[in-house]
């Protein structure tokens, strides 16, 4: 009994304090400061993304390219006795599934527009540091399926890329696979 008559004092002495510090008026600042709070987090959370800007040195058409789709499903390896394209490799193309897989199988040629970026992460270095692109362009290069070689590379995480090769160079090796329009990594 007189426990419960001490809490019940204590009670009533801090409601007592509470009336006497904090008027209504400022209790309702606290109310519309504490809302504005859960507006601020709740505009906070519902910001567009940020705009996907290309890696410094490459062109605004690949910005972005990590989240197009990935042909292989696991990083391709160095390729053993010598790379061409030297490190850990993915490969990613700016098309849909369903566009160059209809019914699950991959169709060939690639349609007018797409862009073939592959990332290579060099042995031991944890950023990518060469960009090899195929770009097909409607009447760019008829021999070689209208497709169009570019490859760049860096040696330092926040370098810029810069062009190393292009055209003819890339043509012998990936005319090994004009079968499967000249793209060796196909869809996993
Ligand atoms: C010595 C042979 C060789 C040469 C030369 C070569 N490539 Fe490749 N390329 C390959 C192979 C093999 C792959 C398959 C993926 C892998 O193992 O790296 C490939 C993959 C690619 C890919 C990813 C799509 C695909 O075919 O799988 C691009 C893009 C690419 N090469 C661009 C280029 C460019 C641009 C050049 C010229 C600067 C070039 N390649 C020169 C052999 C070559």
């Amino acid at each position: 009994m007189k426990m419960r008559t001490r809490n019940l004092l204590a009670v009533l002495a801090i409601t007592l304090l509470f009336t006497a510090c904090a008027s209504e008026k400022q209790l309702e600042e606290i109310i519309q400061q504490s809302n504005e709070e859960e507006t601020t987090t709740l505009e906070e959370s519902t910001q567009p993304d940020e705009p996907v800007v290309a890696l410094p040195g490459l062109p605004d058409d690949v910005a972005g390219y990590t989240q197009w789709l990935k042909l292989n499903a696991e990083p391709i390896p160095p390729a053993p006795g010598g790379d061409p394209h030297n490190g850990t490799k993915n490969v990613h193309v700016n098309q849909t599934r369903d566009t160059i897989a209809p019914n699950g199988i991959q169709q060939f040629p690639y349609p007018d527009g797409s862009i073939v970026v592959k990332e290579a992460s060099r042995p031991g270095k944890d950023y990518v540091g060469l960009i090899a692109i195929m770009r097909k362009k409607a009447g760019a290069d008829p021999d070689h399926n209208d497709w169009q070689f570019i490859e760049y590379v860096r040696n330092a995480p926040d370098a810029e890329f810069s062009v190393i090769a292009e055209g003819r160079s890339c043509w012998g090796c990936h005319a090994g696979v004009k079968d499967i329009d000249y793209v060796f990594t196909e869809l996993d």
